[in-house]
């Protein structure tokens, strides 16, 4: 009895994970949920990045109004963004991309009544997958420049999928509001953060795009890059 206590107490111990091993996996999910911590970890996307979603999408929604038609979300991950643009732009087409199946099948039970009615169309892939699309209005893009290795060939892409007058939304966190453990599991992943807001306007600049609108809501950041200087 009391040696099946001790060896309950030694797995118990190995189980149970610091912050600083923890991270690392949980950071490479973050970029690719993937198996059963994958599944797990879009759970917690929705309980985390629920508030975020909402309020890019209410921003988007005030300033886009009627014009805007088709919207892509890239890294849509669970699906939580895509639930509020159906519901703010209820006459748009839009399609999700993401490169995990895990977060794909999250999103397509989210969303299953878009996808049935035809409204939303889910793929699996990367930003190449907009070479295949209509020029759309809108592309969304909320917690996903941190894993872009080449973030200004990815914003690229971006810009060559929209329409004259589309606009890319990118929405992130800076590096000091994000817990120590993770700046340093995103550090050891080979994953990018950024220190000001203005790194991430140079980036959208560089790749083309014009009139960057930065927008704050506590650790919360959206900048809105329009594709042609006057709209
Ligand atoms: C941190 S999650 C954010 C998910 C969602 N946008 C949210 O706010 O809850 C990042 C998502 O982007 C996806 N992702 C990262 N890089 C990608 C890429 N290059 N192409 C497609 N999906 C990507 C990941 O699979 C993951 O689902």
């Amino acid at each position: 009895m009391g040696i099946a206590l001790s060896d309950q107490r030694t797995r118990r111990a190995k189980l149970r994970l610091t912050n600083a091993q923890r991270s690392p996996v949980f950071a490479r999910q973050l970029a690719q949920p993937h198996g059963l911590l994958g599944h797990l970890t879009g759970r917690m996307m929705v309980r985390g990045n629920c508030c975020f979603n909402e309020w890019i999408v209410d921003q988007l929604a005030d300033r886009g109004g009627s014009e805007v038609r088709r919207i892509v979300e890239v890294g849509s991950g669970p699906g939580i963004g895509l639930a509020y643009l159906l519901a703010a732009f209820p006459d748009a087409q839009l399609w999700g991309i993401d490169h995990s199946a895990v977060m794909l099948k999250q999103a397509r039970t989210r969303n299953a009544a878009a996808i049935r009615s035809g409204q939303l169309t889910l793929t699996n892939g990367d930003l190449d997958c907009l070479g295949a699309l209509p020029l759309v209005d809108l592309v969304v893009a909320v917690h996903v420049l941190y894993f872009w290795a080449d973030p200004q060939a990815e914003l690229r892409k971006v810009r060559r999928a929209l329409g004259e007058n589309g606009a890319v939304s990118v929405g992130y966190q800076l590096r000091r509001n994000m817990p120590y453990s993770m700046q340093e599991a995103f550090k050891a992943n080979g994953h990018r953060l950024f220190d000001t807001d203005e790194l991430v306007t140079t980036l959208l600049r560089d790749a083309g795009f014009r009139r960057i609108d930065v927008l704050t809501r506590g650790p919360h950041r959206m900048q809105l890059a329009t594709r042609a200087q006057f709209q």
